[in-house]
């Protein structure tokens, strides 16, 4: 019998990072099947994805949806292990950090299938945030950790997690060069009638800083202030919608506000932007690869390869450093491309993956 493997994707970050291996396992003699938990429903944040990037629609569709974490986890554990129960997959591939990556996992290990997450060994070392409980816990279940940079190898080793561990670089990347030469040709800039480099990309959706009604206000503000020397784009996620509103504040004119962007527009908007202010993980690696300079509104990041090696800045969670934006940018950069941010991390990743149900089937 060919060997199975059941790929969990939840929530828009983890799609880019699961299609390249997707796309190189499909050169093995293995069945691959698809489930997508629900946790993002809303058509913008999931479907439009699919059409874009070298992922079938998913097999499996279950409807996790919104809640507490306890709630959505605890949703997103029963409905994978009726799933995998069902679909008897030799291996569980799952991506990143969020609530069904630790519950993908959990549910596998405890049916006694073998856990790949892909992504592995990100420590931001702060334990107040959701996504840091997700990928440590996530870590401890796999036998297969497919890492993006040296460092995470050596966050696992510290921890005690050496065996299985394998440098493969950055799936993500593979996506964002497939779709690199379509995004530039899109020109996104021109439909908020801008030039190339002429504005600045805004996304913002970490609950640290957008449940906080003051810091939001403190961010809008900020982000006026820098539109009247750099206009700012803005595509606003669902939670920050829902503040947003809650806050009432008058939007200014020089931030433009749009819904959640599909994937190709997304990265035409970054390519063409003077730079990106975010507190996304994903995007700091992208603007790396793309040498964009990027601005994060954390106080630390799980991906500091992005700092030494890439562009990206910690602004702390201090909306009012916004306005040293412009300064910034004036200073000289040099980034160099993490090692293995090649666009050929997903083939590497498909290898481990073959090479581990080889040692599981024997
Ligand atoms: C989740 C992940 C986060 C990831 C982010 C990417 C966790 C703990 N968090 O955060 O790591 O960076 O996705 O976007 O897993 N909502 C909709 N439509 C949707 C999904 C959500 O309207 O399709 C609304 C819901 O009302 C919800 C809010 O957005 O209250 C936030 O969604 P949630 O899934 O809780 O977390 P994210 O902030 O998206």
């Amino acid at each position: 019998m060919r060997p199975r493997i059941a790929h969990v994707v939840a929530a828009r970050p983890n799609y880019m990072k699961v299609a390249p291996v997707f796309a190189a396992l499909r050169s093995y003699d293995v069945e691959q099947a698809l489930v997508h938990t629900g946790q993002h429903y809303d058509a913008n944040l999931k479907d439009v994805f699919f059409g874009e990037l070298t992922l079938p629609p998913p097999d499996v569709e279950l409807e996790v949806g919104s809640g507490s974490h306890a709630e959505q986890t605890a949703r997103a554990l029963v409905g994978l292990e009726q799933t995998f129960a069902r679909l008897e997959p030799d291996l569980v591939l799952v991506p990143g950090d969020v609530n069904s990556t630790f519950a993908g996992a959990l549910a596998a290990v405890k049916l006694g299938i073998a856990v790949c997450h892909l992504e592995a060994g990100l420590r931001s070392f702060d334990w107040t945030m959701p996504e840091e409980h997700n990928r440590k816990l996530a870590d401890h279940l796999s036998s297969l950790l497919l890492t993006t940079a040296e460092n995470a190898n050596e966050n696992l080793a510290r921890e005690g997690i050496t065996d299985g561990v394998m440098l493969v670089g950055n799936t993500m990347i593979d996506s964002l060069e497939l779709a690199r030469d379509a995004a530039t040709e899109l020109a996104a800039w021109r439909r908020f009638h801008h030039e190339p480099g002429g504005y600045v990309l805004v996304t913002l959706h970490r609950p640290a800083l957008v449940d906080d009604p003051g810091l939001l206000g403190r961010t809008l503000s900020a982000l006026a202030r820098l539109a009247e020397t750099l206009p700012v784009i803005f595509p606003v996620h669902p939670r920050t919608r829902t503040q947003i509103d809650r806050l009432a504040v008058d939007v200014p004119a020089g931030v433009q506000l749009t819904p959640p962007l599909a994937y190709t527009e997304f990265l035409s908007l970054q390519v063409g932007s003077a730079a990106v202010v975010t507190d996304s993980g994903g995007i700091q690696e992208e603007t790396t690869a793309l040498g964009i300079p990027c601005f994060t509104l954390r106080a630390n990041t799980e991906r500091p390869v992005t700092i030494t090696h890439g562009t990206n800045t910690l602004l702390g969670l201090s909306p009012e450093r916004i306005a040293d934006v412009p300064a910034l940018l004036a200073a000289p950069m040099t980034p160099r491309r993490p090692e293995l941010w090649d666009g050929a991390a997903g083939v590497r990743a498909a290898a481990a993956i073959a090479s581990a149900l080889e040692r599981i089937a024997a």
